[in-house]
């Protein structure tokens, strides 16, 4: 869905997106490397249970929010990757049976 421009060649650092190596521009996104990723949805809503993914990517619809290394609801698209860094989408859960 997502990939990096074709001058985006440089240095690139690797992480590890739900235990799948991904390689990403240095000092792009952990956002970035979500979508790079295909790892969309990468959380639920917590009251819908609707997918949501990175949207705005400037820190405004917390849409973005994951656990990176082991720190829950963090905001992807305001975190640089850092090599080795370790991110986990949150689980998606059934939406709530309705009455
Ligand atoms: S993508 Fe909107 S706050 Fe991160």
């Amino acid at each position: 869905m997502y990939a990096s421009l074709p001058d985006a060649a440089g240095p690139q650092v690797s992480v590890i997106v739900d235990g799948k190596p991904v390689a990403v521009p240095a000092g792009a996104s952990v956002a970035a490397a979500l979508l790079l990723a295909g790892a969309v949805p990468s959380r639920a809503n917590p009251v819908t249970h609707a997918p949501r993914a990175p949207y705005c990517m400037m820190g405004v619809c917390f849409e973005c929010l994951v656990e990176i290394d082991g720190i829950p609801e963090r905001q992807a698209c305001m975190i640089a990757a850092a090599e080795g860094m370790r991110v986990r989408c949150a689980p998606r859960s059934s939406p709530p049976e309705r009455s």
